[in-house]
């Protein structure tokens, strides 16, 4: 049967080590491909594949060792020393050794887990080696390309890495990664909106008073990362993917299928219809931005995190009041927020609905003011679920009104484990299905909003980054965003 090869760059880092083999070790134990799988790892270190193989097996789970012996002879290592072009025509002789008869039609999928200033050097390598050359129409012999985040840094070099890829290869044989995508939660919200027809008809500016997107991290600057959040920030490291991602699968229309063309094209108009801020005080009426000081738990302020410049202005968290233009959403504000070093983790949607139209419980015995009206909550992690609340009237005389909910949760439903993210996302590449991939139109909406952000940011007069305590619930100040809503204040993940 015709393989496929799977050849990682990066092949001696961390998220291969810890995500991408596991994933391609389960794939494999669970009979989820039907033709043989060829790994090849790309790395700059002068080890052996036997060395490379033992350095993998220790981040294997007892299920995935025992398949182990079984996948190993199907693991290589080749160092390409300085990345030049004789290493990458050794590449391509090993490639083409390891296909054996069927090196014209063996498909190959080529993981960049690499620093992004390596993507486009390597792509440009892999062009002029002829080893991106395919005809997509053809069922074999394909050529695919998975990049891993970040994708660039703002909208010029998003700009400029995506006119680099597009230069020899075509938009459906690249596969940005948001691993947020994989996971199941967050791929149900489609299955939710466009498979139950009793919530599509209220999901819509009349009746939902305001979205909140809520992604809290109880990490901070862990395993090292503090160099590389110095570059980023929570702007860039969490919100311009992983919180637009969420945000446009609860925004936008229904698709006309759930093939990658049709549900990217919906996606790419809610982004399109998210409005950039206009001025700097626009940005900052709406934006707030904070970084964490030391907690009381003893936990390290983010300026003593290794790594991190002593007068970093680099924010750990930020919540935004946005708004999106289109008939669908115009009014409703989408508030979003994600932190890192907070007291509690999880990631929320939840869609608030407008109060009655009359509030019949108002009068002497009823307590409706201060309850929340109906919301709407998908608990994307940790505890998966979905959530309506309601009120109902207290047992007794009077008119007293309390808070109920009707709840789903995932664990309790279906006993097996959901896939992990990365187990998904990689089946999917090697099957040519890129829908819970993101488009480079998508990013570039997505940055374009992101930059006008930071353009507030470092605008004359920009208030300064807040502070926060770490294992707080973030800024007081974010607070203030949500003045004027019906809910009031943020959820507190209960
Ligand atoms: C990554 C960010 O993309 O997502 C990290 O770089 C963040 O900073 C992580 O911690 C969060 O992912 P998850 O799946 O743990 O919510």
């Amino acid at each position: 049967m015709v393989p496929a090869q799977i050849v990682i760059f990066g092949a001696t880092g961390d998220l291969t080590a810890r995500k991408l083999i596991p994933a391609l070790v389960d794939i494999a134990r669970l009979g989820l491909v039907r033709f043989p799988v060829q790994v090849l790892g790309v790395g700059r270190r002068a080890i052996t594949t036997e060395q490379w193989q033992v350095e993998l097996e220790k981040f294997l789970s007892p299920e995935q060792r025992s398949i182990w012996p079984e996948l190993a002879p199907n693991m290589h290592y080749i160092d390409i020393g300085e990345s030049t072009s004789a290493d990458f025509a050794a590449l391509k002789t090993k490639m083409d050794d390891l296909a054996g008869p069927f090196i014209n039609t063996v498909g190959r999928l080529y993981y960049l887990a690499l620093k992004p200033s390596l993507f486009l050097p390597t792509v440009d390598q892999l062009a002029e080696h002829g080893m991106l050359a395919s005809d997509e129409l053809r069922i074999e012999g394909w050529r695919r390309v998975v990049v891993e985040k970040p994708f660039g840094t703002d909208l010029p070099s998003a700009q400029w890495l995506n006119i680099g890829l597009r230069k020899h290869l075509r938009e459906n044989q690249l596969y940005r990664i948001d691993h947020y995508l994989g996971k199941e939660t967050v791929q149900n919200i489609l299955a939710f909106r466009f498979e139950n027809a009793i919530f599509e008809p209220i999901w819509t500016r009349e009746h939902i008073e305001h979205v909140e997107i809520s992604v809290c991290e109880q990490v901070g600057m862990e395993s090292g990362r503090g160099g590389y959040y110095e570059t980023a920030g929570a702007l860039r490291d969490m919100v311009q993917n992983h919180l637009m991602q969420l945000l446009c699968l609860v925004a936008m229309e229904a698709p006309i299928g759930l093939d990658a063309d049709a549900v990217r094209a919906e996606k790419i108009k809610v982004l399109r219809a998210l409005e950039p801020y206009r001025d700097p005080k626009d940005v900052w009426d709406n934006v707030v931005r904070a970084q964490y000081g030391a907690g009381d738990q003893s936990q390290r302020g983010y300026l003593d995190e290794d790594g991190v410049a002593k007068a970093s202005q680099t924010e750990t968290y930020v919540a935004i009041r946005a708004r999106i233009h289109n008939w669908r959403w115009n009014g409703v504000p989408f508030l979003l927020r994600s932190g890192k070093q907070l007291a509690k983790r999880y990631t929320d949607i939840t869609l608030h609905f407008r109060k009655p139209p009359a509030d019949l419980f108002a009068g002497p015995g009823g307590i409706a003011r201060g309850l929340k009206p109906n919301g709407l909550t998908f608990r994307i992690q940790p505890d998966e679920g979905i959530r309506i609340k309601f009120l109902v009237k207290q047992p007794g005389h009077g008119h007293v009104l309390r808070e109920a909910s009707l709840g789903f949760d995932y664990r309790a439903l279906f006993t097996s484990d959901s896939p992990p993210p990365y187990q998904r996302l990689l089946l999917d590449a090697i099957n040519g299905n890129a829908t819970l991939f993101i488009h480079g139109d998508e990013t570039e909406a997505a940055w374009r909003f992101a930059d006008s952000i930071r353009s507030g940011w470092s605008a004359p007069g920009a208030p300064a980054c807040w502070r926060y305590p770490a294992g707080s619930m973030g800024p007081v100040e974010a607070d203030a965003l949500l003045r004027g809503t019906d809910g009031g204040s943020w959820g507190q993940g209960d």
